[in-house]
């Protein structure tokens, strides 16, 4: 029999570090079906999302991260006006998407690519860098009765999945992010895709490059003075203006 080793933790200790490993384990899909509620998106009752509440406990799941992978800011859990005003557009002009393939890059919520399959869209792709957005995604769609492909990552670097449309809701909101997007758009635009942007007008939006195709009264969480609802807008990046270095490269 072994001896008594005093340094041994006692039963309170063990029953912390047993209840702190069950806090480690959490699963992920459970943790949203279970805390974020699902509901109607205000102004899109169409769509149906899993959204977090000040009850949700949401930084539990994120604080634990998905493997060694250090999460991104849990954006897929709250609804941001400029993927709500694309989402809603694509739903009143389904003749915009019908038959066709989407890629909804940084998809968050997937609201984007849900509203295109919704619409009629062929085949539809979401990509985001965070894999909670994309588990997301996953259920989201499934309520909302679509399917959604989707990527895991930066796509950003390379060329894009195969699309006719490329949709993009809220990513302007940081400059260099709002940089590279813009750049990809352009490739986009130059590889002969309809590029459409939602967006309630952030900072870094390239506005002198977009055309106005229509404004929603929208839900946003990004509003910064905490209004429920804002203004979003939803713009063609306009092809007669791609970028002379991109027009020139081919
Ligand atoms: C403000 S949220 C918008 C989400 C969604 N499009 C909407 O409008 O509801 C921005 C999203 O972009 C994602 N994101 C940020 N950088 C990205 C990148 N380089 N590639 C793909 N997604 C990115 C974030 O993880 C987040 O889900």
């Amino acid at each position: 029999m072994p001896r008594k080793d005093h340094r041994s933790p006692r039963p309170t200790e063990d029953v912390n570090s047993v209840a702190s490993a069950r806090r480690r384990q959490l699963d992920p899909l459970e943790f949203i079906k279970t805390n974020l509620p699902i509901e109607p998106v205000p102004a899109i009752p169409d769509i149906r999302l899993h959204m977090a509440r000040p009850a949700s406990n949401l930084w539990r799941l994120v604080r634990q991260g998905p493997g060694n992978f250090d999460p991104p800011s849990p954006y897929w859990a709250y609804l941001w006006a400029g993927g709500a005003a694309l989402a809603r557009y694509f739903l009143d002009h389904p003749e915009m998407v019908k038959g066709r393939r989407v890629l909804d890059l940084g998809a968050g919520s997937g609201i984007v690519g849900i509203a295109a399959a919704k619409a009629g869209a062929s085949k539809v792709i979401a990509a985001d860098i965070d894999p909670y957005a994309a588990l997301a995604v996953d259920l989201n769609a499934a309520a909302n009765g679509v399917a959604v492909e989707t990527i895991v990552g930066d796509i950003m670097g390379g060329s894009a999945p195969p699309a006719d449309i490329v949709g993009i809701g809220d990513l302007f909101y940081e400059a260099d992010l709002a940089e590279r997007v813009l750049g990809f758009l352009d490739s986009c635009l130059a590889a002969g895709m309809t590029t459409l942007i939602g967006d309630p007008g952030r900072t870094y939006l390239p506005r002198s490059r977009l055309r106005l195709l229509a404004e929603y009264s929208v839900p946003d969480f990004g509003d910064v003075k905490g209004a429920a609802m804002s203004i979003g807008c939803v713009f063609m990046l306009d092809p007669a203006q791609v970028a002379p270095s991109v027009r020139n490269a081919g």
